[in-house]
């Protein structure tokens, strides 16, 4: 599959004020400034399409990319930024969760977690949320260019390995790299293969 269009759409405060169109959505979710919207651009070959800044906290509100005009990649603001006020955390809170347990055109999670870095309590908490919810989701490491390919590797399987305790199944996983492009036919295959699944039912 190949990403002939990419456009914006809308950015939403409310998942009630998400397109009505019922197309499917893949979503990205993860820490601020892990590099969801920086993999949006890279995945759609498209600098600038997702606003991205080496300061966390640049996404806040739920946007909306229309991909060949048939389905959506939807850009989501970062958990866990811990510098504002706890209004506007608890508020940010909501609109994640609101979008992920409410927005039925949901088809697929993607949450991303920096490959250089140890499991963190609120990754796995999260994770285990969306266990408990039955939201569908995969794992995206992402950065592997700041890592040797073999490191990348092995972080990645020992992060995946930690979930074994909880998870009996555990989800699918990509390593990927915004900057070198990494991963890109992975994920994009994968999501060709739950498009052409949610087509033949
Ligand atoms: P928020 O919207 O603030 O939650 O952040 P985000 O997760 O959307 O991250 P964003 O894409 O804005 O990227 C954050 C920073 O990480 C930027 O400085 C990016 O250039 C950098 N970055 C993102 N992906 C990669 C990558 O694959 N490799 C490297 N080296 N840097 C990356
Ligand atoms: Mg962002």
């Amino acid at each position: 599959m190949e990403i002939k269009k990419s456009a914006f759409v809308l950015s939403a405060p409310l998942v009630s004020m998400c397109p009505k169109d019922n197309k499917a959505e893949y979503a990205f979710i993860g820490r601020s400034n892990v590099g969801k919207s920086s993999l949006i651009n890279m995945l759609c070959q498209h600098k600038g399409l997702a606003k991205t800044s080496s300061t966390p906290g640049k996404t806040l509100l739920i946007n909306h990319f229309l991909i060949n005009d048939a389905w959506y990649l939807v850009d989501l603001p970062g958990y866990g930024f811990a510098r504002r006020s706890k209004s506007v955390q608890k508020q940010l809170q909501q609109m994640i969760s609101g979008y992920i347990l409410q927005r039925k055109q949901l088809v697929n999670l993607f949450v991303l977690i920096d490959i250089r870095h140890e499991q963190q309590k609120i990754d796995r908490e999260f994770i285990n949320w969306l266990g408990e919810s039955g939201v569908p989701f995969a794992i995206v490491f992402t950065k592997a260019d700041k890592l040797g390919p073999v490191k990348a590797r092995q972080n990645a399987e020992q992060w995946m390995k930690q979930l074994e305790d909880v998870w009996e199944e555990l989800p699918p996983y990509f390593i990927t790299s915004a900057e070198k492009k990494t991963g890109r036919e992975d994920l994009l295959a994968y999501i060709d293969d739950v498009n052409q699944r949610l087509e033949a039912e």
